[in-house]
């Protein structure tokens, strides 16, 4: 048997395996069987816990141990590392009925009830002493136990959700943490400019949360309310990592997030984390999650395997939340320092509308994708699918009879030594933030472009150009990178400018959405207009902004092409700049679409070919080559490999780029030197 202990500190070369798996859904024997099998599949890790509170704790004061003891001993003995979790997704229903107060409230001003999980208020100093409790509980018992490598925070924070409470503690705690903020209530009437329709405040406590309102609320009053319920989730979660900390040294503790969760700002949550992990789910993502304006073929298309962009850009979110800010990097021996992706569908989901079986290469296909967008653990859910509950028709590695599904029989023909550990060296940034994120969608003026939509179209034209990208908080080291591009920072804080200024100054090619600079930190808009302070550095005004239906274009002449914009098309003034493109026809015609001074760039109409051919004649300017692959092929770098990949249903012979004439058969990869 290896060594799978903590001393084992040799830092692995290769993507390693893991498993979620639940031993209080099963007999007690059956944690020794699993781990053996677990063992035998490759599989490094096994996390557990994140549901048991009921079995931890059946009531108040009275802790059940032995089961998870015995557990744990027998992943151990079968050569498993445990990564531990927080109950605290799943407050039992003791302490619900003793302490009603600290369920959540819905936007309708609903009680949320006990009957599934995360039905707790952030807010709720109740619960935030029983998560102490058990957080302190359970590290106190397994903290420095020789199998537990790390831990994981809760579950998918704001998951079904979750995100915000919309009465109780919260609604308690928001005028505070307004006070504390603005120091005086003229100073909020003013930053919110609650003057408008009369919404002027004379007192902290007249202020609720922004629901129920008889038209929209203020989008400020909306904007504060959501920065206060992030500030919940991320002092929640430090008061978890400060006790494991305390209890349970040398251990690495980490979160899983979620596809293209938008309710908290996952930069200040990711903060005092040592790494950060999501879970992917690519079926479920296509068809639940797509960002607005996904096509309906597309869907079809790419329905058993996820769309590559899609997954691509959640990996690279993810692998970026730490960069260049404040992980802690401190994982413990042996284990390597992730990101990870925490869940790995590996069959059916349970949860979209449809929920088809994954195409035949699929399950390896995701993990090599991880692996090459830069994860060093891929875990996949769950190991047996569960008998009860909720989730019976969601798959696991082994059926509910535990014979193999699937899922299992592609891990175990996975080679994982064609996967090394190491740097993805990407020399493209895309920018993101997640105030720009809820002040866009606040307002989106057009209904079929949302921040997401708008921020992937860049982010796919990218990838179809085959290009690596790192996403980027803008106050991350941008320095270094050949192109930043910044597809809708709508909201832009003053000292940011600075940072794009140098950017430019030394060469970096910058390229902006439309929208970008239209508000400021508070919400208003800038009483210069857009571009606000970034006026000189774009060397332009905006003009008009025009909001498409469907089925209404703004054609766009860019060179020899025409390109019809949807959604959304706006113009400039310009004080310097030089337009590239310019509207066609429509009641913009002949004004500047596309701008350029220097090094800066903004592109004001939306359309993926549009954007691409810019994007792609900026980067052979500064000497990256780009690819022009056909749908559903991309292409992925790390470790100095890289993965080709295809994610069609059918095969794809390679016409016009660098791998000529090569056959790549359906949902498949291969790992080629360079
Ligand atoms: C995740 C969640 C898991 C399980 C899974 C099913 O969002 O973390 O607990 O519910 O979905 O796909």
């Amino acid at each position: 048997m290896p060594d799978n202990s903590r001393s084992d500190n040799l830092l692995p070369a290769f993507l390693q395996l893991a498993t979620c798996d639940y031993p209080e859904h099963v007999p007690s024997d059956r944690p020794a069987i699993y781990a053996q099998q677990q063992h035998e599949l490759g599989l490094t890790y096994v996390r557990l816990a994140e549901f048991a509170w009921s079995r931890m704790e059946p009531r108040c004061g009275q802790f059940e141990w032995d089961w998870l003891d015995a557990a744990i001993d027998a992943y151990f003995a079968g050569g498993l590392k445990v990564v531990l979790c927080t109950p605290t997704p799943t407050p039992p229903a003791w302490l619900t009925r003793a302490h009603p107060e600290i369920l959540p409230v819905d936007t309708q001003g609903r009680v949320r009830e006990f009957g599934a999980r995360r039905h707790y208020d952030f807010a709720s100093p109740i619960y935030r002493e029983h998560s102490r409790r058990i957080t302190r509980a359970i590290a106190e018992r397994y903290g420095q136990h020789e199998a537990v490598v790390g831990w994981q925070t809760d579950n998918e924070w704001a998951c079904h959700n979750t995100g915000r409470s919309y009465g109780g503690a919260s609604a308690e705690a928001f005028p505070d943490w307004l006070e504390a903020k603005y120091g005086s209530i003229d100073k909020l009437n003013t930053a919110w400019g609650n003057v408008f329709w009369s919404m002027e405040y004379s007192d902290w406590a007249q202020i609720k949360p922004p629901i129920l309102t008889v038209a929209e609320p203020n989008p400020s009053h909306l904007l504060d309310y959501y920065r206060f319920c992030s500030s919940l989730i991320a002092s929640f979660q430090a008061e978890q990592v400060a006790i494991l900390r305390e209890c349970s040294p040398d251990r690495f503790v980490t979160h899983n997030f979620m596809i293209f969760e938008s309710s908290f700002d996952h930069y200040e949550v990711a903060k005092g984390l040592d790494f950060v992990s999501w879970d992917n789910y690519p079926t479920g993502m296509l068809e639940y999650f797509a960002p607005d304006g996904t096509q309906e073929a597309m869907k079809s298309h790419f329905a058993r395997t996820g769309h590559p962009d899609l997954i691509g850009f959640n990996h690279d979110l993810y692998r970026g939340l730490l960069k260049g800010r404040e992980g802690l990097g401190r994982t413990g021996e042996g284990t390597p320092s992730g990101p990870w992706v925490m869940e790995q569908q590996c069959g059916q989901v349970n949860w979209a509308p449809y929920n088809p079986l994954p195409e035949g290469g699929a399950v390896q296909l995701w993990t090599a994708q991880a692996w090459a967008h830069g994860m060093d653990v891929v875990s996949y859910f769950r190991w047996r699918a569960a008998t009860m509950a909720q989730e019976v028709l969601h798959s696991g590695l082994l059926r509910h009879d535990e014979t193999p599904d699937r899922g299992y029989a592609e891990v175990k023909t996975l080679n994982l030594n064609q996967f090394p550990l190491g740097e993805v060296a990407a020399r493209v940034a895309l920018l993101h933030d997640y105030d720009s994120l809820w002040l866009y969608d606040i307002q989106k003026h057009s209904a079929g472009l949302s921040y997401w939509t708008q921020t992937v179209t860049y982010y796919m034209a990218l990838r179809s150009l085959g290009l690596d990208v790192d996403i980027l908080h803008p106050d991350a080291d941008l320095s270094g990178y050949a192109v930043v591009v910044a597809p809708a920072l709508t909201l832009i804080k003053p000292e940011w400018v600075d940072t794009f200024a140098a950017l430019a100054g030394s060469g970096t090619k910058l390229v902006f959405g439309p929208r970008t600079a239209f508000r400021t930190p508070g919400g208003e808009t800038w009483a210069n207009g857009q571009f606000g302070p970034m006026s000189e550095l774009v060397s332009a005004k905006l003009l008009q902004f025009d909001s498409l239906r469907p089925g209404l274009t703004q054609d766009v002449r860019y060179g020899e092409g025409t390109f019809a914009a949807t959604n959304w098309a706006e113009s400039y003034r310009l004080d310097g700049a030089k337009a590239i493109a310019s509207y066609v026809g429509g009641p913009q015609d002949g004004l500047p679409a596309v701008i350029r001074k220097g090094n800066v760039t903004v592109i004001g109409a939306h359309h993926q070919e549009l954007i691409s051919t810019v994007l792609s004649e900026l980067l052979m300017n500064v000497g990256i080559q780009v690819e022009s692959l056909p749908d559903g092929v991309r292409l992925s770098r790390r470790a100095g490999k890289t993965l080709l990949q295809n994610w069609n249903p059918h095969a794809v012979k390679l016409e016009g780029v660098k791998w000529q004439g090569r056959t790549l058969a359906p949902v498949s990869f291969a790992v080629l030197d360079g």
